[in-house]
C-alpha cells in the first residue's frame, strides 16, 4: 500500500467536503489504487493550523472544521502553531492541496507563494485555486517538471466536471480550434433564479449559501471568474498565456428583471458566455459576455449552478460537456480525481 501524506491549505466549503470525501472513499482508494491517504496538516488563515506526521483524525477534524481548530482534541506529536509555509514543506507531506480564496488580480497571493514553495520543496501540488494557474501556469508547470512532481488543477475549471481532463486526455489527437461555454455557476444560478421571479440579491445570497460564489462575489458577477477559467483553458488547449485585460469582459450586473423577461417573451434566455478561439495567425481571441440564446441552443438548457463547455474539434466536430461547475462536494471530487491521476503516475 502506498501512503500519501497530504497538507490542506485553506479549509472552506471545498476543503471540508474533501475531508468528508477522503473518509467516504478510504476503502475504495485502498482497493482500487492501493492508496492510503493520510491528512497530516491543515492550515487556515484565521482559525488556526494543525499538523501531525502520523495523520489527523478525519472524524474529529470534520467535527471542528467549520470553527476554531483549537477545538480539535490533543493527540501525540500534534503541533498547532506552524505557519502554512513551514507546514507544507515538512518531510511527511507528499502532496499540498491549495484551497485558499482565489485572487485573480495582481499576484494571486497567498496561494502563489504556497504553490511555489511546495514545488520548490519537491511536493506534488493539487489545487482548485484558479488565480495562480491563470496567472502563472507556464512558470508553475516548468517548476513542477523541473522537480519531477505533479501539478493537478482539474478543479479550477467547471469544478468536478472533468473539463480539462477531457481536453487533455479524452480529446487527445484532436485539434481544438474553439471553446464556448458557461463557466461560472454563480451567475448561471442567479440568471436561472431571476427567470423564476427571484430578485438578483435573493439569488446571489442563495448562491453564496450553496457554496457556489467566490469569497468576493464581484469576481463572479463581473465575469472575472469566467475570464480566469478561460485563461486556464487557453493555457491548456492553445498553449497561450492570455492576460485578464486581453479578454473582452462584461458581467451580469447590468441585466435587469425586465431584460430577463423580455428574452423569455421572445423564446430566448440570457447566459453568461465565455468563448475563445485560435485564429489562423496563432492569436487567441477571447471574451466573456451575457448573450441572449435561442432555447434551441444546448447552452440555453443549462440551468442553476450547472456549467457547460463545447469544444470545437477538427476530427469529431463539436463535443459538449455539461455538469456541476461549483459547490463543495463537486469541486472536492476534482481534487480526488487529481489525486487518483497522481497515484496512477507514481
Ligand atoms: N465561484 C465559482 C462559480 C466557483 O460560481 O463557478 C467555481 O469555480
Amino acid at each position: 500500500m502506498r501512503t500519501l501524506g497530504i497538507a490542506l491549505i485553506g479549509l472552506g466549503a471545498v476543503g471540508r467536503a474533501f475531508i468528508a470525501l477522503l473518509q467516504a472513499r478510504r476503502a475504495y482508494l485502498a482497493a482500487q489504487y492501493n492508496l492510503d491517504v493520510k491528512l497530516v496538516g491543515v492550515a487556515t488563515a484565521r482559525r488556526g493550523t494543525l499538523f501531525c506526521p502520523e495523520g489527523l483524525d478525519l472524524a474529529a477534524l470534520s467535527a471542528v472544521a467549520s470553527a476554531e481548530l483549537s477545538a480539535y482534541p490533543d493527540q501525540a506529536r500534534l503541533l498547532r502553531t506552524l505557519e502554512p509555509l513551514s507546514l507544507l514543506t515538512r518531510p511527511s507531506v507528499d502532496v499540498v492541496i491549495e484551497l485558499t480564496p482565489t485572487v485573480y488580480a495582481r499576484d494571486a497571493e497567498p496561494a502563489m507563494s504556497h504553490i511555489r514553495a511546495a514545488l520548490a520543496a519537491g511536493k506534488h501540488v493539487i489545487t482548485a485555486n484558479k488565480g495562480p494557474i491563470a496567472l502563472a501556469y507556464p512558470e508553475l508547470r516548468a517548476q513542477a517538471a523541473h522537480r519531477g512532481v505533479f501539478l493537478g488543477f482539474e478543479g479550477t475549471v467547471m469544478g468536478g466536471t472533468p473539463a480539462l481532463r477531457m481536453a487533455r486526455q479524452g480529446l487527445a489527437g484532436c485539434q481544438i480550434s474553439a471553446v464556448r461555454g458557461i463557466l461560472n455557476g454563480t451567475t448561471n444560478f442567479i440568471l436561472s433564479e431571476m427567470e423564476s421571479g427571484k430578485s438578483y440579491a435573493e439569488a446571489l445570497s442563495e448562491a453564496q449559501a450553496r457554496g457556489y460564489a467566490e469569497a468576493d462575489p464581484s469576481n463572479d458577477v463581473e465575469g472575472i471568474d469566467a475570464a480566469g477559467k478561460l485563461i486556464i483553458l487557453a493555457h491548456v488547449i492553445f498553449g497561450k498565456a492570455l492576460g485578464l485585460d486581453e479578454i473582452g469582459r462584461e458581467g451580469i450586473t447590468r441585466l435587469s428583471q425586465a431584460d430577463i423577461q423580455a428574452a423569455q417573451a421572445s423564446g430566448e434566455r440570457w447566459k453568461l458566455i465565455a468563448q475563445a478561439a485560435i485564429q489562423p495567425d496563432g492569436q487567441v481571441s477571447a471574451s466573456v459576455k451575457p448573450m441572449r440564446l435561442p432555447l434551441s441552443d444546448p447552452l440555453a438548457q443549462v440551468g442553476g449552478g450547472m456549467n457547460a463547455i463545447t469544444y470545437q474539434t477538427d476530427l469529431i466536430g463539436a463535443v459538449t460537456l455539461i455538469g456541476a461547475g461549483a459547490g463543495g462536494t463537486a469541486t472536492a471530487y476534482a481534487l480526488l480525481s487529481d489525486l487518483i491521476e497522481l497515484a496512477e503516475q507514481l
